[in-house]
């Protein structure tokens, strides 16, 4: 721990400014990895999508209902997940993809509850995220929406863990730094969900965060709080404009 962060300490010196910089990650990947992103025959996180399809036309619940007899196909619900988290003014809440998918499995189908980062409701929200590919992050941050960002934003500023650092210490002070391995990015969200190649496997924005959190030993949030939904809503915002990737490749 000691000579990662003096790492941290030579890469301060050697680190842009703090600029607004609004670059997805994809440009911090290699040729392979970009290769890999766009090719959905190798891609590894279409096999997500394609769990996605089988899930969302299989009947469940007393009604033996699918996704498909209500929604039709999957593609009517573009638009959306680049415009997640969004805040209920009905319910006085923010939800991101995981959650809506959640509460209309269980109140609309009346099917038994997806587990948060199962491989089901992961397969389900990369199929729904990945119909937006292409267009652009846009969130609603304004109105009642004010007070959860606002959260957001001192949650992406305040020190945490022991490392002391704060989100926007790595993902705007150091950014371009290399940190085991990896060169820190702007810590954009529009991949989501992504391929992970050091996780193994595909995770959410959530997960991402707790990985990040992991990585300066803070205490984990609850990935359906409030306070998760805010800092992720604050990430959307960051990363306006950005095309949604869902689902991205990153190392
Ligand atoms: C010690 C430095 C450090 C801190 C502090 C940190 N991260 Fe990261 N973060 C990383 C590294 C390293 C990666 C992987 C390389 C990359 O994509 O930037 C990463 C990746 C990310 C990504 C994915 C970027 C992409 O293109 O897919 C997001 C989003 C992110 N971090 C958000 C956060 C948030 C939110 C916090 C605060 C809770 C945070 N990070 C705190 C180092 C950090
Ligand atoms: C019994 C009919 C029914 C079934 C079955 C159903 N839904 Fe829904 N769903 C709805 C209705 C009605 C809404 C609210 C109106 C709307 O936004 O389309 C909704 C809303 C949603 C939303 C939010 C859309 C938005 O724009 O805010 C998502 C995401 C969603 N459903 C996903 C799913 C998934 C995934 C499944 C299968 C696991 C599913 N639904 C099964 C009827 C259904």
């Amino acid at each position: 721990m000691k000579c990662w962060l003096l790492l941290l300490l030579l890469a301060t010196c050697c680190a842009g400014a703090d600029q607004p910089d609004r670059r997805s990650g994809y440009s911090l990947l290699g040729p392979d990895l970009r290769a890999l992103q766009d090719d959905d025959f190798a891609n590894p996180g279409m096999l997500w999508v394609d769990r996605g399809e089988r899930l969302w036309n299989a009947a469940s619940g007393p009604n033996q209902q699918s996704c498909r007899d209500c929604h039709g196909d999957p593609v009517n619900l573009r638009d959306l997940a680049n415009r997640l988290p969004r805040f209920d003014a009905t319910t006085n809440r923010l939800d991101n993809l995981d959650m809506l998918i959640r509460q209309c499995r269980t109140q609309r189908q009346q099917a038994e509850a997806l587990t948060h980062e199962s491989e089901d409701l992961l397969a389900l929200t990369t199929l729904v995220a990945h119909q937006s590919r292409g267009l652009p992050l846009e969130v609603v941050v304004d109105g009642p929406a004010s007070t959860a960002f606002e959260q957001g934003r001192a949650s992406f500023e305040r020190r945490r863990g022991q490392l002391d650092l704060s989100c926007a210490d790595c993902h705007e002070k150091l950014r371009g730094a290399r940190l085991r391995g990896e060169t820190i990015s702007a810590g954009m969200v529009n991949g989501f969900p992504l391929y992970r190649l050091t996780w193994e496997g595909l995770g959410s924005r959530q997960r991402m965060i707790r990985w990040c959190n992991e990585a300066v030993r803070a205490k984990p949030m609850d990935p359906e709080s409030q306070r998760a939904l805010a800092l992720e809503l604050y990430l959307a915002w960051r990363s306006r404009g950005l095309a949604l990737e869902a689902p991205a490749v990153r190392r």
